[in-house]
């Protein structure tokens, strides 16, 4: 399905231009700046407004070299200059949380690209031996890792193509699918 330029507002077209940006400049990121995306991150919705999230900022160069080396995906946080740990607390939020930080990332995530820069995602879900290496408590939740910079203005973004939204959608009970979406 095309939706044609025209069609689209700003914000249409900037949430389908966002591509995980997975190389970077070596121009540093004001951290003044990072407080004002997490600042953004703090209006997502989330149940009671209770934010039960923390963000890790990270510029030591040495853990964000043993961080790129979790796994094949993660290589790109050695070169950005910030790194970003999300952290849940549960025991806030605790039938909610994982919505609440998703939604927290989100926003924190499209700010980013909003301001020029690129952010790069690392598969990190309570892995152990990030928790470690950042001091994460036990009890607290370590949901992602992002890479953030300016983008390497040679960066191609990854191939990818998305699924119809005819495939994904049913009609007042799972498995009805009779939506058809008008194309002109
Ligand atoms: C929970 C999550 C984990 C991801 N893990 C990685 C990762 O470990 N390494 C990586 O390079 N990209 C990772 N990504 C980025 C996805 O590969 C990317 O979002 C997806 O391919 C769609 O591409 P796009 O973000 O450019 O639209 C992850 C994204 C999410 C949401």
């Amino acid at each position: 399905m095309n939706l044609k330029y025209n069609d689209m507002n700003d914000i249409l077209e900037f949430l389908i231009k966002r591509r995980s940006v997975r190389s970077f400049q070596q121009k540093p990121v004001d951290l003044e700046l990072i407080k004002q995306l997490i600042y953004v991150a703090n209006h997502a919705p989330n149940s009671m407004n209770n934010e039960p999230w923390k963000f890790i900022i990270i510029i030591d160069e040495e853990i964000k070299k043993k961080l790129s080396t979790l796994h094949k995906g993660a290589s790109h946080i050695a070169l950005a200059p910030i790194g970003v740990a999300v952290v849940a607390e549960p025991e806030i939020s605790p039938e909610t949380w994982m919505v609440d930080v998703v939604n927290a990332i989100m926003y924190f995530v499209l700010a980013a690209h909003s301001v020029g820069l690129g952010v790069g995602w690392i598969a990190a879900y309570e892995n152990k031996k990030a928790k470690e290496i950042l001091g994460i408590p036990d009890n607290k939740v370590l949901v992602t890792l992002l890479s953030v910079g300016y983008p390497d203005p040679n960066y191609k973004p990854r191939e990818k193509s998305v699924k119809n939204p005819e495939s994904v959608m049913f009609l007042n009970k799972w498995g009805n699918m009779l939506i058809r979406i008008k194309e002109n």
